[in-house]
This record gives C-alpha cells, sequence and structure tokens, in this order.
C-alpha cells in the first residue's frame, strides 16, 4: 500500500525516520546516573568476545549493502581498533581471496537472498570464519545461515533501489561498532556521544526530508544531462557511491560516486563548464580538504552543487557560482544518514521527470538470486 504516495520509492524515502526508530528500538540503552549508555544487539551479544578477538573484520556485500558497509567501516575501526576491510561478494568468490578461522566476516544484505552474497557466505563458512549477518529479511537465507546476526527492521522494501534499508543497514553497522568498543573505556565519551546522536537521528531526518521541493528543483535542472559526478571522502566517500548508484539505477543516468583524494588522479580530466557536479562537504574532519577540492573545480569553472552544514553555504562557495544544499549537522559517523536523503530525493525526482519507471528500472531485479 502506498499510502498518499504516488510510488513505492518515494513512501521508502519519507518512511525513513520511522524506519530507523524501528530499527533502533529496545537496542538503544539510555544509561543512567551510574550506568553509562550503551547498545544491545540481542543477536550478537553472546559472539562479541570472539567478534572482539578476531584478527580482522570483512564486510560482504553488493550493491547499496556494500555501500551501507562502506560508510560503517571508518567508526567501527575507530571503536573496534581492528582491521576492516571491503569486498563485493563476486570480486571475493572469484578470487577466492584468503578467508581465515580469525576473521570475523560481516554478510550485509537487505533480502538475504543475494545469490553472490549467499555464495560468498558459502565459502566464508567452508574457511572457518565467524560469519556475522546484517539482512531485513527474518527467515531469509543469510539470517538462517550465519552463525548470529542483527535484523535491521526496516520493513518491506518494495521498490527496487533500496533507500530506508540503506539508512537502517547503516545505523546497525554504527551500533555494531558501539557494542563492539564497549569494553574501551578510554572511548566511552565518544560511543555516548554517538549514541545521543542516534536518539535525535529521527527529528534529524524528518527535517532534511523538508528538501524534497528543493531536490525537485534541481532535478528539473538536470533532466537533460547526461552525466553526474558525486565527489566524497572519509564517512562520505560512501555517500558519493550510494547517490550515484541511485541516479544511475532508477534515473538511467550516468553517475559516478567519486573519492574525492582521487581527483587529481583522473577525474579531473572530465570537469568542464557544463559537467554536473555533486561535492559533498560538510562539517567533519575532511572539510578543509572538501574545501580545496571545490576551490580546484572552481579553478577549472566546474558546475558545482555543494552538500554542506546549515549555515555554511558561504563559506563553501567562495570565488564561484555553486548551487548549495544545506543540511543538518549530525554525529560526523552519522552525517551518511543524513546527507543520503537529498540524494534519494533527487534520485526520485529525476526519474519520474524523466518519465522512467521508479520503482522497477530496466532491466533490474529487487533480489537478484541467480548468478
Ligand atoms: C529478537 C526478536 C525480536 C524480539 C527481541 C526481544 C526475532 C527475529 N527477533 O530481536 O522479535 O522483539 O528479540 O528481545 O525473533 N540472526 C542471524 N543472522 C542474521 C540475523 C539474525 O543469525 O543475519 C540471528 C541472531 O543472532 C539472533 C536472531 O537471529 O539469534 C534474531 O536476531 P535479531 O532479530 O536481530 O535479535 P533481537 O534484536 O534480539
Ligand atoms: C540488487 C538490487 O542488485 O541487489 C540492489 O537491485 C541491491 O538495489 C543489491 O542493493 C543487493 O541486494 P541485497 O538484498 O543483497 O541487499
Amino acid at each position: 500500500n502506498k499510502g498518499k504516495y504516488e510510488h513505492y520509492m518515494q513512501k521508502e524515502i519519507h518512511e525513513q525516520p520511522e524506519s530507523l526508530k524501528t530499527t533502533m528500538r529496545g537496542r538503544l540503552i539510555r544509561g543512567g546516573s551510574c550506568k553509562a549508555k550503551s547498545v544491545l544487539l540481542g543477536g550478537i551479544k553472546d559472539h562479541l568476545k570472539t567478534i572482539r578477538r578476531s584478527r580482522r573484520i570483512v564486510f560482504i556485500g553488493c550493491g547499496t549493502s556494500y555501500n551501507a558497509a562502506l560508510a560503517a567501516r571508518p567508526i567501527l575501526e575507530e571503536l573496534s581498533g581492528i582491521p576492516v576491510t571491503m569486498e563485493i561478494a563476486s570480486d571475493l568468490v572469484d578470487r577466492q581471496g584468503p578467508i581465515y578461522r580469525e576473521d570475523t566476516t560481516v554478510f550485509v544484505s537487505q533480502s538475504g537472498e543475494t545469490a553472490d552474497t549467499l555464495q560468498a557466505l558459502e565459502y566464508a563458512l567452508e574457511n572457518g570464519a565467524l560469519c556475522v549477518g546484517i539482512t531485513n529479511t527474518v527467515g531469509s537465507a543469510i539470517a538462517r545461515n550465519t552463525h548470529c546476526g542483527v535484523h535491521i527492521n526496516a520493513g518491506c522494501e518494495i521498490g527496487v533501489a533500496s533507500t530506508k534499508a540503506y539508512t537502517s543497514q547503516i545505523v546497525v553497522m554504527a551500533m555494531l561498532a558501539l557494542a563492539i568498543g564497549d569494553d574501551t573505556i578510554s572511548s566511552q565519551a565518544r560511543r555516548e556521544a554517538i549514541i545521543d546522536g542516534l536518539f535525535d537521528l529521527p527529528k534529524k531526518v524528518k527535517e532534511v526530508l523538508k528538501l524534497d521541493q528543493e531536490m525537485k528543483d534541481l532535478a528539473q535542472l538536470l533532466i537533460a544531462e547526461q552525466s553526474l559526478l558525486v565527489f566524497g571522502r572519509g564517512y562520505n566517500y560512501a555517500t558519493a557511491l550510494e547517490g550515484a548508484l541511485k541516479v544511475k539505477e532508477v534515473a538511467l543516468m550516468h553517475s559516478e560516486g567519486i573519492l574525492a583524494g582521487e581527483m587529481k588522479h583522473g577525474p579531473l580530466a572530465l570537469v568542464d563548464e557544463t559537467l554536473p557536479i555533486v561535492v559533498i562537504a560538510t562539517r567533519d574532519a575532511c572539510f578543509s580538504k572538501q574545501q580545496s577540492v571545490i576551490q580546484q573545480l572552481h579553478a577549472r569553472k566546474g558546475r558545482l552543487i555543494v552538500m554542506c552544514t546549515k549555515g555554511d553555504a558561504a563559506s563553501v562557495c567562495v570565488g564561484g557560482s555553486c548551487r548549495v544544499i544545506e543540511v543538518p549537522q549530525v554525529e560526523d559517523c552519522l552525517q551518511p544518514v543524513i546527507n543520503i536523503v537529498p540524494l534519494q530525493l533527487l534520485a526520485y525526482h529525476l526519474t519520474v521527470l524523466r518519465g522512467y519507471n521508479v520503482d522497477q528500472p530496466r532491466n533490474l531485479a529487487k533480489s537478484v538470486t541467480t548468478q
């Protein structure tokens, strides 16, 4: 049932304040006078000791699920102190990459039925790794065949392009990082700040959804473009990849997410006064680096659309004309949850304006169960 919405993708984008609440329900502990704020993930609590002892954590997934894991990687590394590596499921299987008994492998899949991810799971099980699932589907093959895991509880997602599952996956993996790091006293203040940020997140998502009309206007401007680049780094490298994936899969427009640190090593050659470029430059440790990326793109007359923190428009757009998308600020590691929302809205409106099928894009399936 689409309710008041025209399409499932639209409904699922606007549902995110609620789906995130459901994802966190019963899992955040408010703490008290003598008890610290903490996280309780029932599905992994008995495995935390093993996870903390592992030599490496390996995230494995496809498409949007891979991007969600990439968004959570920095906070997992920070709070666990364990190296975290990323694997696209099919590539791990193609390479028969080394997986060891001392590894914790984390399988991220909305449907829990993606053939590539399942094959990688089979491979990791054969190699004796601890296999953890993160899925939206109770009773799915990933949920059944992993040793333990966390259901993201985002509610049924019907649009082929994943939206609310993406933000819920990031939140679950941030909670996973908090749970793994829970025995480290030195990071307690940081963990508590993130937990406060999680409590506040649905409200902030509601706020960023108010950009709907603004994103529709931007889509109108971009309607006839051939291509769109999205630059991000740090916590928002994943946002760049995921924003570009949304535009590509539903609006059928070529789009590429680019790690801003790689700009000079190739992508800069594409910049001219016609190609639209989204630069994600919200406040975090990488902000000044992104400011210099913007300046370099300006110097080459790039057609810029800058996503920045509310109130920062003047400081990100010095010396050039650019369009600005201002978003509310949250804890740095949760910022990808906010920043993807305007890009989801942009992809949605671009698709509708271009007259394509939003919920069932050409040639794609919600769950790819064959190889
Ligand atoms: C569970 C209940 C939830 C109940 C809550 C009360 C289920 C599905 N969930 O939620 O209804 O409100 O207790 O405390 O009954 N698992 C995997 N692989 C995966 C995902 C999950 O093995 O990919 C396993 C977990 O290790 C766990 C079980 O499935 O044993 C349920 O996981 P999850 O729903 O995340 O656990 P809770 O949040 O504790
Ligand atoms: C398909 C979908 O390719 O599978 C994508 O079209 C999705 O939207 C990908 O991200 C992975 O799916 P899952 O269910 O494993 O998260």
